[in-house]
Formats: structure tokens, C-alpha cells, sequence
């Protein structure tokens, strides 16, 4: 079969492309339909003087998202999308789509949530799934080479391993079970048996926050290894991250391009990432510097709204006089306007309430998206953040020996305000000191008697961390919410489709 991806291979020649109508346009004698077959989009001409009657009839019927099986010589034409053009000879219509919901005008993103099956054919989506197949492989790959052993974690368990008050219950014979937080206590017990292991599975939040940052059901990995210490752990975190960014710059270009990413920011990801400890980045941001910096942002951002504004009145005076090309041209760098500035505006209202956030925040308190945000403002690459305070973190994570107050916990933060990707740690691997932590957490010692043995039969050092793959999907494709990173996003006020 022919593959639009691998359409240079029969210029000059014959081919018949299978798949659908992404956009129809007819003229006087001539109908141009650029064909989508889920490898790429391909435009292609049909003449009314060079087809028979038939296909005439059967082209012009046609409808966007129509299927359809399409004939004709293939040849270069770099003006086109995708660098080739179809002189069609031949034409089937395969299904006749009914009238499409989804057009090129714009819609509004609650329309496209519920549209979402559909959606995923639209081009950006179609880009942003590609990336997140790269992502996969690459994380596989990295693992893989490296002889860590896939193991799969259970969906279903009776013990929660992030805290309790986000958990899914559900009813299990009569019993409770809860949809799994993470994987990392069975991947601890897969670790002393296989050294180096990883978990790639769904994870389960009931997270009430409606944030852009946050799924109800979201992809985990979660590697996990014997004798790992906490720098050991963030080295193979940076080296992990370093590799996949790599790889989706090298295989996704084409649909960086579409989800218009900037790829050089993509390209300066290259290890080491800095590293600071917890303590140093709440001094960060109480300091003088970064009041100032918050200004400055503030200031650049108000001079960039007015250039924009005048570039904009300038294309509207321009657009009644312009020809129909010139016209898509202003409307689409119009929409880019616009939305660039939504987010100046944005930008402006929040850039008070950080300034507020960083001085205020004290010692002993999480960060939020805000934080997140500000501690990665001057790097291109990801942030790791280290030694967090005990307090906010779980009841396995092992403590400073040199400062009980302190987690060996790591958090890597993604530039450009994606946040927080990764979380994890060096483990707790004294029986006595975990039974204490389980007290203190309320976490009743029955359900955990499994992961105490773990203790009691060779306990070692041990360390790991769970990547989010759709915060990472997002991040690397540029989009701000994680509803398009995965293809039927779950999360507080969507099951549907
Ligand atoms: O920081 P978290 O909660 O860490 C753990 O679950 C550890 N057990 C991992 C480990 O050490 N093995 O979650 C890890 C990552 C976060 O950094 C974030 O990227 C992602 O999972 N994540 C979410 N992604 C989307 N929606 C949510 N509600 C998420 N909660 C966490
Ligand atoms: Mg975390």
C-alpha cells in the first residue's frame, strides 16, 4: 500500500492513496481535495478535461472527512503540503461523510472535548499523538538499553502508596479496592528481585483541582532500583529526559512544525540540568532578584502587547484591499495576535499574585504551579529540586541522616512553566524507622505487611522516580493543557467520549 509519508517514492508515477477527505475546494473545471491517510496530508487536482463524467460527478459530491480511494501521477511541487501534488485519473468514494461537525473555523474547546473522537483527526492533535508514540518508544528504548526489566504494576490494590485523599475507591466483592496511585511499592518489591526495573502504566488521581496540569487517570513511569542512591537517581532522571528530547527532536520535526513548537528551546536540552536544594529555591524566591525579575516580566510583556497591537491595526487596514491569499495570511497571523495576547493578559493579572506567592512562601511549604514556574524562568533546561521537607512528602521517602527534617525526595520541574515531571526519591529501607512512618501517616501496617518484608529479607539502599507522560507530552509538544496530550483525556468533569 502507498503511504502518503513515502509518496516521493512514486514521483513521476501512478499511485492510489487510501483515506479521507481533510479539505475540499472546488473551482470552475477543477477540484482540489487534500487527501489525509493518517501518514501526512497530500493535496490532489482533479481536472474535468483529463477524468471521465463519473469521476467529475463522484469528485464534486464529495464531502470533508468523505473516504475515499484516490488514483493518479504523482509529482514534486514544493508550494504544496508535504512537497508533492496528485493529478488524479481515478476516484472511488469509499463512505459519504455526513456533514462534518468540526470545520476550519474555530470552535470552542468544550465543543471540542465532546467531539473528541473526531478531533483527534484535526492536524495539531494528530501531531501532538505522534509525539506522545515517540515519547513511548524513546522511553522504552532508554530503558531497554540499559537492561532495566518492564514489569507491570497491579490497577487494583488495597493499600495507597501518594497519601489518601486522593483515591478512587471501588467496590471489590464486597471488599475495598482503590485504583492505583502509582506503581512504585510493587516496583520496589520487582527491584530486589530483578535489580533495575520500570513500570509504564495508568495511574489514578481523584484530583478535585482543575488545573491544566492535572488528569484523574494519567500514564506513570516509574523506574525503581537496588543499591541507587538519591544522585544516582537524579543522574539517570537527567539522562532519561536529555534522551527523549533528543529523540522527539529528531523524529518529530514535521510535527513540531505543525504544533508550531519552538524547537531551538528544545534543542539547548542537553545535561546536566542544575541542581538546588529545596531551601536554596525557597531563597530564590523570597529574594529581592526575584521581585525585580517579576517586574522586568511584567514591563517586557506590557511593551510586546503594544507592538502587537499596532501590527494588528496595521493588518486590518491592510485587509480590506488585500487579495484572497493575503487575506488567509492576515487572518491567521491575526489569530496568532490574538492569542499571543490572551496570554500577555494572563500573564499581566497573574505576575502581581506571584510576586505576592514567591516572597511569602516559608520553609516547610510545597511549592504550587506558580513557584514551579519561577524557579525555572532563567533555564532552558529542566530544574531538579532536592531535599524537600519531610513534611509534604510521602511516608517512604528516607530521610537527611544528617537533618531529620529533610527528604531525600527529587522533583525535576520542566522550563517554560510545564512544572513538575518527575517525582522521586531515595527509599526508606529500615523496617523499624518505616512502621514509624506508617504511624505517623495514619496508614494502617496490615495492608502494608508485603512492603514492610521487602525490610526484613535483604533491604539495601534503594532509590527511583515516576515520570508523568502527559505533563512530558505537553511540554515537549507546547501545548498548555494536558487534555491534549493523551487521546481521551479523564479528568474532574469528563468521562464522555
Ligand atoms: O510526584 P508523584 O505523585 O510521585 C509518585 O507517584 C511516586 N510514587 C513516583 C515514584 O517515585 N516512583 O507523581 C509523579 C509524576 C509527577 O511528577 C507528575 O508528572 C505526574 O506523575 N502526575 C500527574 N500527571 C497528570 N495528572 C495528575 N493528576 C498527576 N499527578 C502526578
Ligand atoms: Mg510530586
Amino acid at each position: 500500500m502507498v503511504y502518503i509519508d513515502n509518496i516521493s517514492e512514486y514521483e513521476g508515477r501512478e499511485a492510489t492513496l487510501k483515506g479521507w477527505v481533510y479539505n475540499i475546494r472546488t473551482s470552475k473545471k477543477l477540484v482540489f481535495i487534500i487527501v489525509r491517510d493518517g501518514t501526512g496530508l497530500c493535496q490532489t487536482i482533479v481536472a474535468q478535461d483529463d477524468v471521465s463524467d463519473a469521476v467529475w460527478q463522484e469528485a464534486t459530491a464529495l464531502q470533508q472527512e468523505s473516504a475515499l480511494e484516490i488514483t493518479g501521477r504523482v509529482t514534486a511541487d514544493e508550494r504544496s503540503i508535504g512537497g508533492y501534488e496528485m493529478h488524479v485519473t481515478a476516484l472511488r468514494t469509499v463512505s459519504q461523510a455526513e456533514e462534518y461537525p468540526i470545520t476550519p473555523k474555530e470552535h470552542g474547546i468544550e465543543f471540542l472535548m465532546e467531539h473528541r473522537h473526531l478531533w483527534l483527526r484535526s492536524r495539531k492533535q494528530w501531531a501532538a499523538m505522534r509525539v506522545r508514540n515517540t515519547i513511548i518508544y524513546a522511553i522504552h528504548r532508554f530503558f531497554q538499553e540499559r537492561g532495566f526489566i518492564q514489569m507491570d504494576a497491579p490497577i487494583f490494590t488495597g493499600n495507597a502508596a501518594e497519601g489518601t485523599t486522593n483515591l478512587f475507591e471501588t467496590d471489590y466483592f464486597d471488599r475495598k479496592a482503590y485504583l492505583t496511585q502509582s506503581g512504585q511499592l510493587y516496583g520496589e518489591a520487582m527491584a530486589m528481585a530483578h535489580g533495575k526495573i520500570y513500570t509504564f502504566g495508568p495511574t489514578f488521581r481523584a484530583e478535585k483541582s482543575k488545573t491544566r496540569r492535572h488528569l484523574t487517570e494519567f500514564w506513570m513511569i516509574e523506574p525503581e532500583m537496588a543499591y541507587y542512591d538519591l544522585p544516582m537517581n537524579m543522574d539517570l532522571a537527567e539522562e532519561m529526559i536529555a534522551f527523549i528530547v533528543a529523540e522527539v527532536v529528531e523524529r518529530n520535526r514535521p510535527e513540531l512544525e505543525v504544533l508550531e513548537r519552538d524547537v531551538a528551546a528544545l534543542e539547548q536540552v542537553k545535561a546536566p540540568f542544575p541542581r538546588i536544594s529545596y531551601t536554596e529555591a525557597v531563597q530564590r524566591l523570597n529574594s529581592p532578584e526575584m521581585q525585580e525579575k517579576l517586574d522586568q516580566m511584567a514591563a517586557d510583556r506590557v511593551e510586546e502587547a503594544s507592538a502587537l497591537k499596532a501590527e494588528r491595526e496595521s493588518l486590518d487596514a491592510e485587509f480590506g484591499q488585500a487579495k484572497k491569499g493575503r487575506k488567509f495570511q492576515i487572518d491567521r497571523r491575526r489569530g496568532e495576535i490574538n492569542a499571543r495576547l490572551d496570554q500577555i493578559e494572563e500573564d499581566l493579572r497573574n505576575i502581581p499574585v506571584w510576586k505576592k506567592s514567591a516572597l511569602e512562601k516559608k520553609w516547610g511549604e510545597d511549592f504550587g504551579g506558580s513557584d514551579e514556574t519561577l524557579l525555572t524562568m532563567d533555564e532552558h533546561t529542566p530544574v531538579l529540586v532536592h531535599g524537600y521537607p519531610a513534611e509534604v512528602k510521602a511516608f517512604y521517602m528516607k530521610r537527611d541522616p544528617e537533618n531529620e527534617k529533610i527528604a531525600l525526595g527529587v522533583d525535576m520541574l520542566a522550563p517554560e512553566g510545564y512544572g513538575e515531571i518527575i517525582g522521586g526519591g531515595q527509599r526508606e529501607e529500615d523496617l523499624e524507622t518505616l512502621r514509624q512512618r506508617l504511624r505517623e501517616h495514619d496508614l494502617p501496617e496490615e495492608q502494608f505487611r508485603w512492603y514492610l518484608d521487602l525490610r526484613k529479607y535483604g533491604s539495601v539502599p534503594h532509590s527511583g522516580f515516576g515520570l508523568g507522560l502527559e505533563r512530558t507530552v505537553s511540554w515537549l509538544c507546547g501545548l498548555k493543557h494536558v487534555r491534549e496530550t493523551i487521546p481521551f483525556p479523564r479528568m474532574m468533569g469528563r468521562l464522555y467520549p
